[in-house]
């Protein structure tokens, strides 16, 4: 039995991360800002699975609240086998428009906080020789879309180079990039999704199980779905001027509510 920790654990991908972990008899270190929400996963896992669940509230935009999560990931008595740095938001307006206060606690949240906890997970399991660290990335990483892909191409880049150095180690880095998947991230964000096409939506579970699979074929990009596989391989070969001009088509699928 091995013990996973999981960012943004009580929602959406995260929570679908937990579920499945839990099915296959993975204890959990549960990790998310609201309390409340993180003992009703922690009672629902502890319900159905005889797996020891702990929870740690923390606001990973904070670099305190980040620290005690670090040092929660580097503890050698009680070690992470696997992390999971999937915690994450998007903002609701595009970047002229918006808040930089916002900006900034997106970046915390989607970079800093990956890099902080990779840094603590990456050295600890590379120490015991064994360990897998997945950080959810996004498709939107690909294109040039807004300050969210971007932050997330910074994910994806980040994680091939955590996978490169660590290569021979016994521990593995995979990016996880799913496009648009049911959760409750478009509506924290205000944003209205009803013009994206049925075939363009994700559910969390299926890719969940499929990015596992990657993650045990020692892939270090896993991208879920025949569509934004496709999505993702086109982006690697056509020029920037259209990569451009596209991704500003499939941005404007998403519009504030208000
Ligand atoms: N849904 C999509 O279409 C999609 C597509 C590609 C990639 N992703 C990525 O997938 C990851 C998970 O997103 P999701 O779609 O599952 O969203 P979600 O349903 O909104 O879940 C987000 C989770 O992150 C936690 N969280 C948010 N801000 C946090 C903070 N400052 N500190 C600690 N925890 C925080 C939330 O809990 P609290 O509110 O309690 O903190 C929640 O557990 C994100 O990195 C997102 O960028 C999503």
């Amino acid at each position: 039995m091995t013990t996973a920790l999981v960012t943004g654990a009580t929602s959406g991908i995260g929570h679908a991360f937990c579920r499945e972990l839990a099915e296959r008899g993975n204890n959990l270190v549960l990790v998310a800002r609201h309390r409340a929400r993180l003992e009703n996963v922690s009672d629902e896992l502890r319900a159905r699975h005889s797996i020891k669940v702990e929870i740690l509230a923390a606001d990973l935009s904070k670099r305190t609240q980040l620290r005690r999560v670090a040092d929660r990931v580097a503890d050698r008595d009680r070690p992470i086998d696997l992390l999971v740095n999937n915690a994450g938001f998007t903002t609701r307006k595009s970047f002229l428009k918006g808040d930089l206060a916002e900006e900034e606690a997106m970046l915390d949240v989607l970079c800093r906080a990956v890099l902080v906890l990779s840094h603590a997970g990456a050295l600890s399991m590379k120490e015991r020789g064994r360990g897998h660290i997945i950080n959810v990335s996004s498709v939107a990483g690909f294109l040039p879309t807004s300050t969210y892909g971007a932050a997330k191409g910074w994910v994806t880049a980040f994680t091939e180079t955590l996978a490169h150095e660590l290569a021979g180690s016994g521990v593995s880095a995979t990016a996880l990039c799913p496009g648009f998947t049911h959760t409750e991230f478009h509506e924290r964000a205000d944003l209205d999704m009803s013009r994206l096409p049925k075939a363009m939506w994700l559910e969390a579970d299926g890719l969940v199980r499929d990015c596992l699979d990657d993650v045990r074929a020692g892939k270090v990009i896993s991208v879920p779905g025949v569509q934004y596989k496709m999505i993702a391989g086109a982006a690697q070969i056509v020029p920037n001027g259209l990569l451009r001009a596209v991704s500003g088509r499939v941005n404007s699928l998403r519009r504030p509510k208000r």
